[in-house]
């Protein structure tokens, strides 16, 4: 069963809105569109719950119970517990209110394993423990490639070795790490694991249950949601770190890392994704039972229209004299977002395929290491394409015309 595309962009009030009529969005990986059952739960909760939730009387009664809600069924369908699932305003402030609770949980002498594939959300953070005392180790990518290759990961791993962290696919280099391969490797060395999946999630939720790692983190504001940070930690791991909450809210798992007072309404409206991941998986015909499952539909359904559409963007890229693709150029092996060194400044080069009606960007993305890792100087950045399962052929046709005249 193909994914129907008229279906899916009917879903998206951003597709029919007459100012971005002609525009073709490959801007995904910066932050999607937003569905209509993100917008609707909202605008409700807006209009209707938006006062002080978890009282008695319904305003509120309905706004906590919205809450919770989303908390379930999106960690229903992560395959992970109810109260192991968190939202916390953004990725990069979860990352670092987690990196306090490892900073008091590590001992001086002790290690920790970063990357230079991630984005600084998932590297800075944990290289500052260094002030501390920890030992930072950095598994580092192939300078041709970006390519992270596991059997290095080994070589870096002993009994001081804590924590692991490393990114699903980085939003540059685009390819998909294997998640669990590299989790048993680290857990059969005693290390947890940290998963940054913010420039994977957007195509399609994982099962981060059977994927395996101890935390994983992602961006709703680029999976169709609201502009929340969601965090999972699992519980053997997330009862050893120390409370970052207030002390009263410690014996709540979900509320022990997530300082700050909850985005009432976004929260709520996340809910709008599992509404969304539930449209698509009835309309498809997919499994009735079992909200991983139906995870696991979607996702599949979405990745293989995004394989289709991603291999003849790569083709007509990967060749040209002028350009330097970064990560693999085969489909399958990566996620559609595709970064371009340049033989000149990449913004300008964004400016002129916005005249193509190309909604695109280019820099660094917050990628300076990996950047720097593959020898691109991230002041002239890269150009970047970046399209979701919503993307049309058209679409696709648009921008490889675009770039046939500008490159
Ligand atoms: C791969 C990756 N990780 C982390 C982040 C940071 O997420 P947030 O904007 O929620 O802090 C981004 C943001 O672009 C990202 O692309």
């Amino acid at each position: 069963m193909a994914l129907d595309t008229d279906f899916v962009r009917a879903q998206f009030p951003a597709f029919a809105e007459p100012s971005l009529q002609g525009q073709a969005f490959f801007e995904n990986a910066g932050g999607s569109y937003t569905c209509r059952q993100v917008i609707d739960r909202l605008t409700r909760f807006y209009t209707q719950r938006k006062v002080q939730p978890y009282a008695s009387y319904d305003a509120s009664r309905l706004g906590g119970e919205e809450m919770d809600e989303a908390r379930v069924r999106m960690a229903a369908l992560l395959g992970v517990e109810k109260d192991e699932l968190s939202f916390g305003p953004s990725t990069t402030q979860n990352t670092y209110v987690l990196a306090q609770a490892v900073r008091k949980w590590m001992q001086p002498g002790e290690a920790i394993v970063v990357t230079d594939q991630d984005h600084e959300a998932n590297s800075g953070p944990w290289r500052r423990l260094a002030e501390d005392g920890i030992e930072i180790r950095e598994w580092r990518i192939d300078p041709e490639t970006g390519h992270l290759d596991p059997e290095q990961l080994e070589n870096l791993l002993d009994e001081k070795v804590r924590l692991v962290c490393f990114p699903h696919c980085s939003n540059v280099v685009a390819e998909i790490n294997p998640v669990t391969e590299i989790t048993a490797i680290a857990h059969a060395a005693g290390a947890f694991v940290c998963v940054d999946g913010v420039s994977y999630a957007p195509h399609g939720f994982p099962d981060v249950g059977a994927l395996g790692p101890d935390i994983y983190l992602f961006s709703s504001y680029k999976t169709y949601g609201p502009h929340q940070g969601c965090m999972v930690i699992r519980r053997a791991l997330g009862e050893l770190l120390p409370n970052q909450g207030h002390y009263f809210n410690g014996d709540t798992l979900y509320k022990r890392f997530t300082p700050a007072g909850p985005d009432h309404a976004q929260i709520a409206a996340c809910a709008g994704m599992a509404d969304y991941v539930d449209a698509l998986c009835d309309h498809h015909g997919g499994p009735v039972e079992g909200a991983a499952a139906r995870g696991a539909f979607v996702h599949d359904l979405m990745r293989e229209q995004e394989v289709a559409l991603l291999q003849p963007l790569l083709d007509a890229v990967k060749d040209r004299n002028s350009v330097r693709l970064l990560g693999p150029d085969r489909a399958e092996l990566r996620a559609p977002t595709v970064a371009l060194s340049l033989d000149r400044p990449a913004q300008p080069v964004a400016a002129e395929l916005a005249q193509h009606g190309i909604m695109a960007d280019g820099g660094d993305f917050y990628a300076v290491r990996p950047l720097a890792g593959m020898g691109v100087d991230p002041a002239r950045g890269v150009f970047r394409m970046s399209f979701t399962h919503y993307t049309s052929k058209a679409e696709i046709d648009q921008l490889i015309e675009a770039l046939d005249h500008v490159l």
